[in-house]
């Protein structure tokens, strides 16, 4: 329960469509007229009209059970006492709620309760929230006429295996409401109850506790639990709340709304709104539990500075830090241009912060050099959706999952990386909706309790263009296109162009399979489950978004779905599922290099105008640079200094040695974070972040759901984010101020067609919108392209499935992909520093039985993992999950540098890196026999690139000494970047720093 919850009971009916109004029915309850929807139960009737019916078992976020036996009511002409929260209503009924009758059994009830619970209530941990405590209130109960003394349970040994929460048995009434909400939520079905009658009591799995059993950490048991059995640890420590701020989840994309519950400015707990509209009052393990980062004592509140990243930091005021930055970043644009510098938005921060950023770059840095992370993992979404409906987003709000039929699930694993949403698709499947899987790793859904795959397409990494045209061939050639849809909705040319293309015979499952692995008559029978099974919606991620044809996959799924009719009602459509909270909201608001807020190109004069009149400061036309440009433009030394906000680019970007190498050759690196992480140490100015428990403004979703961040508490470090920003860019001369983060939001607005409606006042209201939020869509927009997309008519775009250049070769026979797991979060700059480590406390590599055996490795042993371009060790776990020829590892480690292997190739549309394909061998132990130095393509590709650079040097100013240049760069590569492989060749033996400085000269020269 939390400090301002009203709980009706039972769930609000629901209809077929949530569109369907349901018939109303008229009753009275305790003399009281009363009209609600049909369906709907007494219990919830009485609850609407002010009556609170006493309950245990009931909670309106579960169906109705009917255990407790507390609830009875009385109903004119029927027999009886039936249970309030089972019965539904009818016309005309007369229900009382209240008789001396129902009191003394109500009062039966809780004697029987009372007499087998340990009476420690004014020391108990729910104090002040207890159903039980508040039943025996409402009910009367002055004596237990059983006494005390009989058999009970009161010697139960307390469960403290949870990190998070504890189970103390000996409280619990067994009214089933925990093991309901992990079947019904949360979907795991992690919780029984075992043993019958008297000696029933819950159970977490088969080894009896839960960090072992299958419980995935939701605690929506924990919410649900009337008494203090399942309780936070929190809350155990604490006490109870005296306060509440409504805010939003800072983890992933699905946004999910909270209450935190404070003492002061202490969080106590985090409790899922009920009113959230992504979530509807469900969390996973992040959400809820793992916020202690922000009070970790790794975070940085004070500025700091340092002329070099070799010198100690030192703590300064805002003042200096800021002025010490506007200095340098003036200097270096006095001396190298103004298009000299830079900077990076962060998915992490509020729309607020991000708007304030590229506004100072747009403005005082006076160029277009913005990029943000989501270049490295959803900018082929906006690409290939803006291509194909006219705007970059989903097409979905996340309820529409419940209107689904069949479920085209691409690339994405929501158990882990989304688990929210991960819950509501599994209710809907648990309800009859079939699942189709797309994805080289058999991930959960593939077959989990009470859920299973009806099609699971294992293909090879790099081929989903391979998977996705030959399913619209199926489509097209079996006549299964939606004909009326695409003639009235779609472009007719472009559909002729497109139907031609892909009837071709290369297009066909048969041809595909030798690229994709996938039999054709599995592809063939999930082409047809989507086409004619009812709604289709896909959803789909970053296994979709980071490969070298990110952009053309994004567009071929598009082509699916216009060409079935699966566009623009509930239950279908095209769904990104974003990975950082706020990516929409950072992409919505300016952040590429080539458009203002709204998606809007920089070379459009009127756009360009608007913005340029309410700034009073010059626009340039043309785009600026994107992330990895400013990295390479920083090795060429055209590009000197960089603004990153919230992002760990040194960690999480591809090919981890070419990014520090970038970082440590500019002049000035500026980061404002939250802690000292891997692109932080290569910086010159820290400028202290805000955690979201202190932030004020708005992150939006992955359905373009604009959600409020409220501050908990003040901010930490004396200044909010977008008023650090606002300094540094008032300090290099250009007017930038606002006196709250609403009034940028009012700027955004104003500025921004799609936001033309959003205030902080509105949000307020009406807790969160669903952008575009104007003047023709004042409530927001849940489903996109209902009449006509964006664009008017959908665009078919030919994808001719392209192999990516990243294949296996003898040398490098195996392909890593990469993923998440639900208790770490990307980098675990966050996660790594709460609890969550007892999950998941370093990365491992997933490998085939049968490629482990024969290379020798051991499930649970360390072994190398080399690339092209790096190597780095990992722990093996030998599983049947990936195919024989495929690895898979997560990258929430930096220890582990899963980054230092992904190659540089990218989308040729984006160019959002190809993380999820990449040629490797694995051998086992620390072995250097990978390191090769004489090979061409050794991993030791970015010393190649140094010396390509260096010789370019060369060839611009013959009078610099080039081998003097060469072995400056070696040391540093040898004291800060490549010191763990290289450390690692060279304890065998096999190289010496020597030897690489011969090798670079001899490069070197050949290049010369
Ligand atoms: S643990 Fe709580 S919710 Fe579960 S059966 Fe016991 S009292 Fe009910
Ligand atoms: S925390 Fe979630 S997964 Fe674990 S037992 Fe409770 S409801 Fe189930
Ligand atoms: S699903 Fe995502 S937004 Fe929701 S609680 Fe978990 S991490 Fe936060
Ligand atoms: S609340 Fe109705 S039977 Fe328990």
């Amino acid at each position: 329960m939390t400090l301002i919850d009203h709980d009706l009971g039972t769930p609000a009916p629901r209809g077929s469509s949530r569109d369907a109004q349901l018939p109303d029915v008229a009753l009275t309850i305790d003399g009281m007229s009363v009209t609600v929807p049909e369906g709907t139960s007494v219990m919830r009737a009485a609850a609407l009209a002010g009556v609170d019916v006493p309950k245990l078992c009931a909670t309106e976020k579960l169906d109705p059970f009917g255990s407790c036996r507390l609830c009875l009511v009385e109903i004119d002409g029927r027999r009886g006492t039936p249970a309030s929260c089972t019965t539904p209503v009818a016309a005309g009924m007369s229900v009382t709620t209240q008789s001396p009758k129902l009191e003394r059994l109500r009062r039966g009830v809780m004697e029987l309760y009372i007499s087998d619970h340990p009476l420690d209530c004014l020391t108990c941990a729910a104090n002040g929230d207890c159903e039980l405590q508040d039943m025996a209130g409402s009910v009367g109960l002055r004596e237990v006429r059983y006494g005390y003394d009989g058999e009970n349970h009161l010697t139960l040994e307390k469960d403290t295996s949870n990190p998070y929460f504890t189970f103390d048995s000996s409280k619990c009434i067994v009214c089933s409401r925990c093991v309901r909400a992990c079947e019904e939520v949360q979907g795991t079905f992690a919780l029984t109850i075992e043993g019958r009658g008297f000696g029933s009591r819950v159970a977490a799995g088969a080894n009896g506790n839960f960090f072992d059993s299958p419980c995935v950490s939701c605690g929506a048991c924990v919410q649900v639990c009337p008494t203090a059995t399942l309780t936070e640890n929190t809350v155990i420590e604490l006490g109870q709340p005296r306060r509440s701020v409504e805010t939003t989840c800072a983890y992933c994309g699905v946004g999910c709304s909270f209450t935190a519950e404070m003492q002061g400015e202490q969080v106590v707990r985090m409790t899922p709104s009920k009113t959230g509209g992504a979530n509807e009052g469900h969390s996973c393990v992040k959400g809820r539990f793992a916020w202690g980062y922000a009070s970790h004592p790794d975070r940085q509140l004070s500025p700091m500075i340092r002329e070099s990243i070799d010198d100690e930091w030192k703590k300064v005021s805002w003042e200096e830090a800021i002025a010490y930055a506007a200095t340098k970043l003036k200097e270096i644009q006095a001396t190298y241009g103004q298009n000299s510098i830079g900077g990076i938005t962060s998915s992490r921060c509020t729309n607020e912060e991000v708007f304030a950023v590229q506004k100072m770059i747009r403005g005082a840095f006076g160029n277009n050099n913005v990029d943000t992370c989501a270049r490295v993992c959803h900018s082929p979404t906006g690409f290939g959706l803006k291509n194909a409906f006219g705007t970059s987003a989903g097409t979905q709000d996340f309820k529409s999952v419940e209107y689904a039929d069949v479920i085209l699930l691409i690339g994405a694993n929501p158990t882990d990386a989304h688990p929210v949403f991960a819950s509501r698709m599994k209710k809907r499947l648990r309800a009859g909706a079939k699942l189709i899987i797309v994805d080289p790793r058999q991930i959960d859904l593939v077959r989990t309790p009470h859920v299973e795959a009806q099609q699971f397409l294992q293909l090879r990494p790099g081929t989903n263009v391979a998977v996705i045209n030959s399913l619209a061939h199926v489509i097209v050639t079996e006549g299964l296109v939606d004909e009326a849809f695409v003639s009235q909705r779609c472009e007719p040319v472009e559909f002729a162009v497109w139907r031609e293309f892909i009837s071709r015979p290369e297009n066909s499952p048969e041809q595909m399979e030798a690229h994709t692995g996938v039999p054709a008559a599995t592809v063939r029978a999930a082409a047809r489950l989507y086409a004619t099974g009812g709604n289709g919606a896909i959803y789909y991620g970053l296994g979709v978004t980071e490969h070298s044809q990110g952009s053309t996959m994004v567009m071929g799924m598009a082509n699916l779905a216009m060409a079935t009719g699966n566009l623009g009602r509930d239950g279908v459509g095209v769904n990104p599922l974003r990975g950082q909270n706020n990516v929409q909201g950072a992409c919505d608001m300016g952040s590429f290099p080539h458009e203002l807020s709204g998606y809007r190109h920089v070379s459009d004069d009127s756009t360009r105008e608007m913005f340029q009149q309410l700034w009073g400061a010059p626009i340039q036309d043309a785009p600026g640079l994107r992330i990895p440009n400013m990295l390479d433009a920083a090795i060429d030394g055209t590009f000197r200094a960089i603004f990153v906000q919230g992002e760990d680019i040194a960690q999480s970007d591809p090919n981890t040695v070419h990014v520090q190498s970038a970082l440590r050759a500019m002049d000035l690196v500026i980061v404002q974070d939250l802690f000292i992480n891997e692109t932080a140490k290569l910086a010159h100015v820290f400028l202290p972040g805000t955690s979201f428990l202190e932030k004020d403004g708005t992150f939006t979703n992955a359905e373009r759901r604009i959600n409020r961040v409220r501050p908990a508490m003040r901010p930490q470090t004396g200044k909010h984010e977008w008023q650090a920003v606002c300094d540094l860019a008032e300090a290099m001369g250009f007017a930038m101020r606002w006196s709250s983060s609403s009034e940028i939001m009012d700027e955004i607005a104003r500025l921004t067609p799609t936001f033309a409606g959003v205030s902080f006042a509105h949000l307020d209201r009406v807790g969160s919108v669903q952008w575009p939020c104007n003047e023709a869509n004042p409530t927001g927009t849940p489903i996109m392209h209902r009449e006509r997309f964006v664009r008017g008519l959908g665009k078919f775009t030919p994808t001719p499935y392209v192999p990516t250049e990243e294949r296996s070769t003898r040398k490098f026979p195996l392909l890593l992909t990469t993923g998440r797991i639900l208790s770490q979060y990307n980098v675990g700059a966050q996660t790594r520093r709460t609890k969550n480590v007892a999950w998941h406390p370093e990365d491992v590599l997933e490998i085939h039985p049968s490629d482990a055996e024969e290379r020798g490795v051991r499930n649970g042993e360390e072994v190398t993992v080399a690339s092209r371009v790096g190597a780095t060790v990992l722990r093996a776990k030998v599983t049947e999950r990936v195919a024989p020829g495929v690895v898979y590892t997560t990258f929430h480690h930096p220890v582990s540098g899963a980054n230092v292997i992904t190659t540089e190739n990218s989308d040729w549309a984006t160019n959002c890196p190809e993380y999820k394909v990449t040629a490797v061998q694995v051998s086992p132990g620390r072995s250097a026999a990978t390191v090769e130095l004489d090979h061409p393509e050794h991993r030791l590709g970015a010393l190649v690139r140094m010396a390509n650079q260096i010789a370019r040097q060369w060839a611009a100013d013959p009078s610099a000494d080039p081998v003097a240049s060469t072995v400056t760069h070696l040391q540093s590569f040898w004291e800060h970047e490549m010191r763990v492989d290289l450390a690692r060749a060279v304890d065998t033996g096999s190289v010496t720093v020597d030897d690489l400085v011969v090798e670079a000269v001899r490069r070197l020269t050949v290049h010369a």
